[in-house]
């Protein structure tokens, strides 16, 4: 397993890139207990063992963009979901500042294009009450990925960076933009005003919002329409019954109204 540890110019912050990873989220938890650094990230160009969310995995072949921002006290926060939340603004932002690709999100945290998955974001945060103690957020794009050699069932729901460009991207690129905008959509949390933007900002570019759903709860499912996200992150659904407040579970969207 190859290590490097490039130091960005632009970005002024610890990049340690490797060949292969288990997963750049775990990787990310030893490097901080080891060298102790407060903001650094870890990228892999293949992860073995790549986590997703809801203790799924991520395949992570050659070709995706895999890293992990690892933040340490973040201060403050009604609820760590914002950071995931502030997390898919930037990548959706970072898609169309750099190939003019329009993307929508679906709560809580997938990207997607013409609802495919581009990009998928996990966050792991350790938080005391509201005090984050640290954050470690992990980004999947399906950058210059060959998505027919993904499961069936994944590859169909997917889409890669190259096939709407028609063309390969630069992974350097890529991540050294991503981080950029993260970074700033993720201390823009620190702020009562911030917050508010960030929410404004997934609202307006939320598949989710305004659609019939079930959402996947981790004991059994419930479906409704998802009419608004809370402050905190969380997605309000109305069922026939009542109005539910959900901080998580899968959503599938079933027709917009
Ligand atoms: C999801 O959609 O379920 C979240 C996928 C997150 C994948 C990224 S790839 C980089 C980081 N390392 C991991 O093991 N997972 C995240």
């Amino acid at each position: 397993m190859e290590e490097s540890r490039i130091s960005n110019e632009t970005l002024k912050l610890p990049i340690f890139k490797f060949d292969v990873l288990q997963s750049t989220q775990t990787k990310a938890r030893e490097l901080y207990d080891k060298e102790g650094l407060d903001l650094f990230v870890v990228w892999a160009a293949e992860q073995a063992a790549g986590r997703g969310r809801r203790e799924r995995s991520w395949h992570s072949p050659k070709g995706g963009l895999y890293f992990s921002l690892f933040f340490k006290k973040l201060g403050n926060l009604p609820s760590p979901q914002l950071i995931s939340l502030a997390a898919g603004v930037a990548i959706k932002d970072v898609m169309e500042k750099l190939y003019d690709i329009p993307c929508e999100l679906k709560w809580p945290n997938d990207i997607l294009y013409q609802e495919k998955k581009l990009c998928g974001i996990l966050s792991e945060v350790a938080s005391c009450g509201q005090e984050i103690d640290h954050a470690i957020v992990g980004i999947g794009i399906n950058a210059n990925t060959d998505l027919s050699g993904l499961p069936e069932g994944i590859s169909r729901e997917a889409i890669a960076v190259k096939n709407i460009l028609n063309r390969e991207v630069d992974l350097e690129v890529l991540l050294a933009t991503a981080c950029t905008e993260v970074l700033d959509r993720i201390s823009r949390l620190a702020t009562r005003e911030g917050r508010s933007k960030t929410i404004a900002d997934y609202k307006r570019h939320c598949l989710t919002l305004n659609s019939q759903v079930i959402v996947y709860l981790d004991k059994g499912k419930v479906s409704g329409r998802a009419f608004d996200i809370t402050g905190e992150g969380a997605l309000l659904v109305a069922t026939p019954k009542e109005t539910l407040t959900l901080t998580t579970g899968d959503v599938i969207h079933l027709r917009r109204r």
